[in-house]
């Protein structure tokens, strides 16, 4: 995947293409997408409703993840955790509630308006320990080994080079880290007409890995995938969107990663 990306695309020409589907995601939560959004998908995706209550709801509005990882990130007071793409910050402020007061959460996002959506949201409700910082997936601002756990939702599959954004979550773990997260993958290796479609890209699409590669990449990085369950609760949502995912098998997992 990874090799046919690279090839067919223009990394600049695909990043302001995710930038601009996820800007509208910040500021216009009520659009049209290929992809569901908001507390009805995040409940049937596992959330509890009781978390959701104590979050803001302008962040639950723009939730555009994919799956429910918290039951395997096994979050506890006083922990460090580093989410990868944090959007508008609904699961940065999830982790917030399970690490309490004396842990840390710290988003990464490289979408101006996601970052100033989520870092206003944190001010203004009073999440003081929860930092939200401008950067990349693959070359995230943070030193090695300042996570307990790293999470991520929905976001890996836009990155067209996943081996390097895995090492970078290896890295930044604690030996005895965990790496949880919910992502799009496939069954079978899409063809070159899905993934040159820049649009099916950022809607989650055109970039996801076929399964067993996915795991490769992810134990090159030096981590130990423990557990990966599928999400048949995620569907995608508009005919396009849907047609390419039952031709090609493209699912959503969530999945637990171990740093040995
Ligand atoms: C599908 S949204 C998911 C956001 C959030 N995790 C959620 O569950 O709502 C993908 C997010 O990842 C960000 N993103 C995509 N590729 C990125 C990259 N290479 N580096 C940093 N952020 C990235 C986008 O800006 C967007 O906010």
């Amino acid at each position: 995947m990874t090799d046919i990306a690279t090839t067919l695309f223009d990394p600049q020409e695909l990043e302001s293409k995710v930038k601009s589907m996820y800007r509208e995601v910040a500021l216009n939560p009520r659009g049209e997408f290929h992809f569901e959004m908001g507390r009805g998908l995040a409940e049937r995706l596992g959330y509890s409703p009781g978390d959701l209550d104590r979050i803001p709801g302008d962040a639950i509005d723009s939730f555009a993840g994919v799956g429910h990882h918290f039951h395997l990130a096994g979050l506890v007071d006083g922990e460090i955790v580093v989410d990868l793409g944090s959007g508008s910050g609904m699961d940065s402020f999830i982790a917030a509630l399970k690490v309490g007061s004396r842990g840390t959460v710290i988003g990464i996002d490289m979408t101006d308006e996601q970052l100033a959506k989520a870092s206003r949201l944190a001010e203004v409700e009073g999440f003081d320990h929860v930092t939200f910082l401008k950067g990349y997936i693959e070359d995230v601002p943070l030193r090695a080994g300042t996570a307990d756990s790293v999470i991520s939702n929905g976001v890996i599959n836009l990155a067209h080079d996943k081996e390097k954004v895995f090492r970078e979550a290896a890295r930044l773990l604690k030996r005895g880290g965990r790496l949880a997260l919910s992502d799009i993958v496939t069954e079978s290796q899409l063809p070159e007409s899905v993934v040159c479609n820049s649009t099916l890209w950022a809607a989650c699409i055109g970039g996801a890995a076929q399964q067993d590669s996915y795991r490769d990449q992810i134990e090159a990085a030096g981590l130990k995938v423990v557990r990966v369950d599928d999400n048949p609760q995620y569907q995608f949502i508009s005919a396009n969107a849907k047609g390419a995912s039952q031709k090609y098998g493209v699912k959503s997992v969530s999945l637990l990663a171990i740093k040995p």
